[in-house]
């Protein structure tokens, strides 16, 4: 009965292995090796087990008499010793083989991403290779917390940070890889089915650690092209009581959007944040309703956060400017 219960628990966790933040669905070329991987890797896990876990049970059971010492040390030898050799030196083999495949070139679009606390600035249109580009963005079109990939395509991820480590991982699509200051780290990155993926920071990076995420849209080639064309493009609401209040309050200090003039550059840029599935690097969803919460008091949604609450701000402004930012499509 037990055995029943353990094998039904086994199942129902592999069951929970599926969903928008799994290496288990293989959405991703590097992804599916990884799952590969995984599977081979508990076959052979489970062969050591049952072979050494059924030695000791023969070994506590026999009779000493029954057997001479020869035996015991040939046993030992061959099933304590030879035989993980053998599984382990086959799995090793195995996984340093797929290796290459991890370092294939890239054939689509580079897009820059960089880890900040607690947000991940994107950049796309980017040109570059690691060692040329020596901050990150280097220029192009920028968004937040959201990667629009085309499928089937090998896209170039340039990672980097201006603080600390953060690291960044699609587990659906890709293995994962650190975000370091002072240097650009090259992430090949090849989606294989459309669909909309998470993706987290996965390098203890502040309070805000735990809600430092994304998503990664993957869409055709074209719609990729129609989005970027799009995203390159200026605000399309540039005035009004919103944008006003946006001004008098002095968001711009902070936060950039083209076509007017905010152009800070300490968070995001808000150019195009009606576009966006959530807000707060992937914690909520992108609602006006969320936004008015976010922006009054930031640091109940997201402890640790960098942007000041605006608490003091009247209601009717707060709502006015969530509402001109939900027009920016
Ligand atoms: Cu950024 Cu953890």
């Amino acid at each position: 009965v037990l055995r029943a219960f353990s094998l039904a628990g086994l199942l129902a966790l592999l069951s929970a292995c599926t969903g928008p933040q799994s290496t288990l669905t293989g959405a991703g070329s590097e992804a599916a090796q990884v799952e590969t991987l995984f599977w081979v890797m508990l076959v052979g896990a489970v062969l050591i087990w049952v072979f050494t876990i059924g030695l000791s049970i023969y070994a506590t059971r026999v009779h000493p008499e029954r057997h001479s010492e020869k035996t015991g040390t040939r046993l030992i030898l061959w099933g304590g010793v030879a035989f993980p050799v053998v599984v382990l030196t086959a799995l090793l083999v195995y996984g340093l083989k797929l290796m290459p495949e991890f370092r294939a070139e890239a054939n689509g679009p580079t897009i820059a991403v960089s880890g900040e606390r607690f947000w991940f600035r994107v950049a796309y249109g980017v040109e570059g290779e690691p060692g040329v580009v020596k901050s990150l963005p280097p220029g192009g079109v920028e968004s937040a917390n959201e990667i629009w990939l085309p499928v089937g395509v090998r896209s170039a991820i340039l990672l980097g940070s201006p603080d600390v480590v953060h690291s960044f991982w699609v587990p659906s699509i890709a293995g994962k890889m650190d975000m370091i200051p002072g240097r650009v780290n090259r992430l090949v990155i090849e989606p294989v089915k459309e669909g909309v993926y998470n993706g987290v920071c996965t390098e203890f990076c502040g309070d805000a650690h735990g809600q430092m995420g994304f998503r990664v849209v993957v869409v055709s080639p074209g719609d990729y092209e129609a989005y970027v064309a799009a995203q390159s493009q200026p605000a399309a609401v540039t005035s009004g009581p919103g944008f006003e209040a946006f001004m008098e309050n002095g968001c711009d200090a902070c936060h950039a959007v083209r076509g007017t003039e905010a152009d800070g550059s300490v968070g995001p840029d808000l150019t195009h944040l009606g576009s966006r599935l959530t807000i707060a690097a992937g914690i909520l969803d992108n609602t006006p309703e969320n936004l008015v919460r976010f922006i009054s008091a930031t640091e109940h949604v997201k402890q640790g956060v960098e942007m000041p609450a605006y608490g003091m701000v009247p209601n009717e402004e707060i709502a006015a400017i969530a509402a001109w930012l939900e027009q920016l499509k």
